[in-house]
């Protein structure tokens, strides 16, 4: 098989990749006329001790997003997949012997040029690939030649590359999604969404609705996005008339389908990496696996860790015995937010303005008697919560204010 005659490889955290990292990559492309340029993301990189590092497998697949359609770079997991500290002499080695007859280059960025000489085995690096760095600011420029005089001394080839400088970094991009500011132009497009999909690099500590907004919109279609904004109305107005906490109730009703229109494996992944164990109906039943996933990534990718909404949305499509009132709001939300239209809605309505109830009784047995026509099996919670509120129903019911 032919080789490419010059192959480089870029190596980096990639936390998160940005558009500085492709211009970077494609100018050494053209200025070095590669064949070739291998983009790989170390796996838990020597240099860095950062809590602020995401998975090997957010960052492996922001790079295939950004790289998809672009000539002549390959994104490899060859580090990712590698156990344990990553070590660029050891990924040098490899490459050497995948191409021996390659010429070999190495680009990194220039905070990490300037400190190559405290790398595993400074001098095999030297001797495999020529270095190749770019300036990020017009005061790196001189640092960086003073560095490469002291690295040529050590027989080593190096290239710095001057060019159109952004002085934008990972460091930066990552406090600005921190701090909810706009980054969407310093990432592609497809990384934007991903990094919202997945909440990554967010404040898990506040509140921010218009946030959620761009969380929900990665994550499902414009249709599901009006659904779940109606269901928070309707769930704050229920919460108001029943005395539940209103912000709770607006927080759990649009957040109540966020994994809806997640895959049914990566709601499985969800599901098991928060230890939620599936009962014998829920394990077959996959319609009832994007309350239980949302629940999780609510709490567990979002940070919000609140027992109540949790259990909210957890139960929002089976119910449970015991709800909450705060529960209750949702699951009756989920059926009479605004845009629903099915028959018997207006009914449903009507009772839920009359007695929680009263309206999860008429729900329930609408969804029941469904399930028992199509020959489906039955969530014991949903038949507990049901049994529960019938056999109340006419007693003491959680009247409106
Ligand atoms: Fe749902
Ligand atoms: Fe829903």
């Amino acid at each position: 098989m032919k080789q490419p005659k010059k192959i480089a490889m870029f190596g980096g955290s990639f936390n998160p990749i940005h558009n500085t990292h492709i211009n970077l990559a494609q100018a050494f492309i053209k200025k070095l006329k590669l064949d070739k340029l291998l983009l790989i993301p170390a796996a838990c990189p020597p240099h860095k001790s950062d809590s602020e590092i995401v998975s090997a497998e957010h960052r492996l697949n922001m790079c295939r997003l950004a790289c998809e359609e672009i000539k002549k770079i390959e994104v490899s997991d060859i580090e990712i997949k590698r156990d344990g500290r990553s070590y660029t002499v050891d990924t040098l080695r490899i490459l050497k012997e995948q191409y021996p007859d390659s010429e070999l280059y190495l680009i990194m960025g220039a905070d990490m040029f300037m400190t190559l000489l405290e790398w595993k085995e400074p001098e095999t690096i030297f001797s495999l690939a020529t270095i190749c760095t770019a300036p990020r600011n017009d005061a790196d420029l001189k640092v960086l030649a003073e560095q490469e005089a002291v690295y040529r001394r050590e027989g080593a080839n190096t290239v710095i590359l001057d060019w159109k400088k952004s002085g934008i970094s990972s460091t930066k991009i990552r406090r600005m999604i921190y701090d909810d500011e706009n980054f969407s132009k310093y990432v592609s497009e497809k990384v934007e969404q991903y990094i919202y999909a997945n909440y990554l690099f967010m404040n898990r500590s506040t509140v921010n609705y218009e946030r959620f907004d761009k969380v929900l919109h990665a994550r499902m279609s414009e249709k599901r996005y009006v659904h779940s904004f109606n269901v928070a109305v309707e769930a704050q107005r229920l919460a108001k008339k029943y005395g539940a906490d209103e912000k709770k109730a607006r927080l759990a009703g649009i957040l109540h389908d966020i994994t809806k229109e997640t895959s049914g494996s990566e709601q499985l992944k969800i599901i098991e990496n928060s230890s939620i164990e599936l009962n014998g109906v829920e394990a077959p039943s996959p319609k009832l696996w994007h309350a239980i996933a949302g629940a999780a990534f609510v709490r567990d990718v979002m940070g919000i860790d609140d027992e109540d909404v949790f259990n909210a949305i957890r139960y929002h499509t089976s119910g449970r015995a015991n709800m909450s009132i705060l529960e209750k709001c949702i699951f009756i939300a989920d059926f009479t937010g605004a845009e629903r239209d099915y028959e018997g809605v207006e009914e449903m309505r009507m009772l839920s303005n009359k007695s929680l109830e009263e309206a999860m009784a008429f729900g329930l047995s609408f969804s029941i008697s469904d399930l028992a026509k199509r020959r489906l099996a039955i969530d014991p919670n949903s038949l507990a919560c049901y049994n529960e509120v019938v056999l109340c129903t006419g007693k003491s019911f959680q009247k409106s204010k």
